[in-house]
């Protein structure tokens, strides 16, 4: 079946609605689950994963902002974030709630880190000039519903149910991803990081290190260490 949401206006902020009493919502500075978990500093896996436990202030291309715990998570570790979403619902979503967050006095240093772009960050990367190329890139695809991994989170499982309704085929998104991949290894200056559930296929060989947790994984490629393949 397939979700399409609208957006809804709940208490001055903005929401999706599904139908049968189902939302999806961002909100960055009162759920405390999705993006205020204790953080462990330089041993948090996202932090090895891209480098940030030896620069802290990186600038990080994030190409697949979804509901943005993970661009929150980079942020409240330092560093400098550009992230891009494509769906124009969810933009819209996301871009109220950084709003939001910007303007508290609690979190406006965390969200003015935070730049979201709209539209497709294949596009966004093809336009980045040469004196603004990120550090990092980091890439977390939407792998396809049949994968055998433990069900996401409630509102990343509405996400998967909405956006996952529009592939046909898995195996086209993974194409697309694996082209993003390679053009972000001709982009960024120091590493790209691919979030994959943990027993799932990489996009591709040629990572230099897998940085394993419990239910996930980042694969991370160096600049040039796909030429030798
Ligand atoms: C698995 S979710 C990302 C979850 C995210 N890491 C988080 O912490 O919430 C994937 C998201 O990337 C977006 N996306 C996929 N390909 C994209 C592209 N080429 N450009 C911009 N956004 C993209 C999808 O619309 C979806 O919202």
């Amino acid at each position: 079946m397939t979700l399409e949401p609208r957006l809804d206006l709940n208490e001055g902020r903005l929401r999706l609605a599904f139908g049968g009493g189902k939302f999806l919502a961002i909100d960055f500075i009162n759920d405390r689950t999705r993006y205020h978990k204790p953080l462990r500093g330089k041993n948090e896996l996202l932090a090895r994963a891209l480098g940030l436990h030896r620069k802290p202030a990186l600038h990080i291309f994030d190409a697949t902002f979804g509901l943005g715990e993970d661009a929150w998570t980079l942020a409240r570790l330092g560093a400098r974030v550009t992230a891009c979403e494509r769906e124009p619902l969810l933009y819209e979503l996301a871009k109220n709630a950084l709003e939001a967050a910007r303007s508290h006095p609690g979190m406006a240093e965390v969200a003015s880190r935070v730049d979201l772009r709209s539209g497709d960050s294949q596009e966004f990367l093809r336009r980045s000039q040469a004196d603004d190329q990120p550090d990092c890139i980091f890439l977390d695809p939407m792998f396809p519903e049949s994968t055998k991994t433990a069900l996401p989170r409630g509102e990343m499982q509405l996400l998967r149910g909405w956006l996952g309704s529009r592939l046909k085929d898995g195996s086209l998104l993974e194409s697309s991803d694996r082209s993003i991949l390679d053009l972000a290894l001709g982009i960024a200056r120091e590493r790209v990081a691919v979030k994959r559930p943990l027993k799932s296929p990489p996009l591709r060989g040629g990572f230099i290190h897998q940085y394993r947790g419990r239910t996930i994984r980042y694969d991370l490629y160096l600049p040039g260490s796909l030429e030798s393949l």
